[in-house]
């Protein structure tokens, strides 16, 4: 029997995310209600600043929720049903850093990809498991939905060194693009897709896309992106309206081009043309200031502007729209709703001439027992030389912060498709380790 109503915590209370995940939460109230929100996180003043705002959105709109907002671990995960965890270790200094130093020796600099991702992988893993100790210490019943990047990276410690908690790693990536779909096809939502997908996180392919009624929508697609990548399709969720992501949304037609059969994730951009990304980079102003000017400053501008007035009136806050098929997880698994979501999950077979032990993207159906994955069959050459390459950085990260190991670094950095050369990476890796000192393992 579903529960009447539900604890949630928000892991990265002071995100600039949660404001968007909370007042969705409050407008998705009829199909997931919520009894109690407690905002969990170890910055107490960038965290006190959003949830002193949110504090009086809550007693304004919606007082019967019970709302609250800690530093401590015990009060903030006993007693709670699902963890929403969007931590960011290192913040935005470290994430500035992550894109700067890359770019000193001519490779890419990205939150998720390339070396970039590497150092934000090093100091993700032990921040994530740690909420999820957590959890499991005070609320051994409880889920986790984990959209704290890397999360390929997060998903493969997950597996090594947690393989049986209740872990669910999900992108929101996969759901803004085939909102896109729905648009160049004339449909409203991307719930109205049934979808064949494989990859690993930020590394995917769709190959088949149908309606509801099982009519293949793959040709007109197919011409959408042919002239106009992504670009010039509205997905429902309004989210990546940056001049960067228009960016990144027209070049998935070069992208496309490469591999006509099947429609790609924006991010193999980053892995297919490294040096047009390069030459497009100001290594003094990199995504992580857009992000600071741009989003933080807006939501932290309006949480102070809530708590300087003492209302909520005319904020300026919004749900975010997007991000609901967080709503739809939580509730197929609190409610047994089986329904279809792209997870990240161990391969096991499910890509059948693929790494049986990779975390892979793949079509799973989720319930109250957890997942069960859709078989995507053998994939093409092209797809599983690329997924090869990079997986093997995935996992000699993990290795590397397991085993405290440069030497398994230096591998990863140097199999990442973005690097040139091991001498290359070796000159980004030893300024990554310098930056990352209060962060990483210390490397061996
Ligand atoms: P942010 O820096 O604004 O917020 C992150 C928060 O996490 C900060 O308040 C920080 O203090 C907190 N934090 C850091 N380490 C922590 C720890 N060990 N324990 C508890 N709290 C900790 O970042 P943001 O831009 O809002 O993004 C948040 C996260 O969500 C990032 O990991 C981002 O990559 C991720 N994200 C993922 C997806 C997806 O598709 N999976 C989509 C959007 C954002
Ligand atoms: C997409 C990805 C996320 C990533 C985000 C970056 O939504 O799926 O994993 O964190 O983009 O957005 P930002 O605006 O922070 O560059
Ligand atoms: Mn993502």
């Amino acid at each position: 029997m579903a529960k009447k109503s539900y604890a949630v915590t928000v892991a990265g209370g002071g995100s600039t995310f949660t404001p968007g995940i909370a007042l969705m939460l409050l407008e998705e109230h009829d199909r997931f209600p919520v009894d109690k929100i407690c905002f969990y996180d170890n910055d107490p003043e960038r965290q006190a600043t959003v949830a002193k705002a949110c504090e009086i959105y809550f007693h304004e709109n919606a007082p019967e929720v019970e709302f609250s907002y800690t530093t401590d671990p015990e009060e903030a995960f006993t007693g709670i049903d699902f963890v929403l965890a969007h931590i960011r270790v290192g913040k935005y200094a470290m994430r500035r850093l992550d894109e700067r130093i890359p770019l000193k020796y001519g490779v890419l600099g990205q939150e998720t990809c390339g070396p970039g991702g590497i150092a934000y992988g090093m100091r993700s893993i032990g921040g994530v498991l740690e909420i999820l100790d957590y959890m499991e210490k005070y609320s051994p019943d409880a889920w986790m939905l984990n959209y704290s990047n890397p999360a390929a990276i997060v998903a493969e410690a997950t597996r090594r060194l947690r393989p049986n908690s209740k872990i669910l790693n999900i992108c929101d990536m996969p759901v803004d693009l085939m909102g896109k779909m729905a648009d160049m096809c004339g449909l409203n939502t991307w719930r109205d897709l049934t979808v064949g997908y494989y990859g690993l996180n930020h590394f995917g392919w769709w190959d088949r896309i149908y309606d509801k009624d099982g009519n293949d929508l793959m040709p007109q697609i197919k011409e959408h992106m042919a002239a106009n990548g992504y670009a010039d399709a509205l997905s429902e969720t309004n989210q990546h309206v940056d001049e960067s992501w228009v960016h990144t949304f027209q070049k998935a037609r070069d992208v496309y081009a490469l591999d006509p059969e099947t429609i790609p994730n924006t991010y193999l951009k980053y892995y297919l043309f490294p040096d047009y990304v390069v030459a497009g980079s100001d290594p003094n102003y990199t995504r992580a200031d857009e992000v600071i000017a741009g989003r933080e400053k807006n939501v932290f501008g309006a949480c102070k502007d809530i708590i300087a007035k003492g209302t909520s009136k005319d904020c300026g806050f919004e749900a975010d729209a997007h991000a609901t098929y967080i709503v739809d997880l939580a509730c197929a698994l609190a409610e047994n709703t089986m329904e279809r979501f792209l997870l990240i999950v161990p391969n096991e077979g499910c890509v059948e001439n693929f790494d049986r032990t990779a975390m892979v993207e793949v079509p799973c159906i989720v319930g109250k027992n957890g997942y069960e994955k859709i078989c995507q069959g053998s994939i093409p050459q092209f797809q599983k030389g690329m997924m090869e390459q990079q997986v093997s950085v995935e996992k000699l990260t993990v290795s590397a912060w397991i085993d405290h190991s440069y030497q398994e670094l230096w591998q990863a950095l140097t199999l990442s498709k973005t690097v040139p050369s091991a001498s290359v990476a070796k000159q980004i890796l030893d300024d990554l380790i310098e930056a990352n000192k209060d962060y990483w393992p210390e490397l061996h």
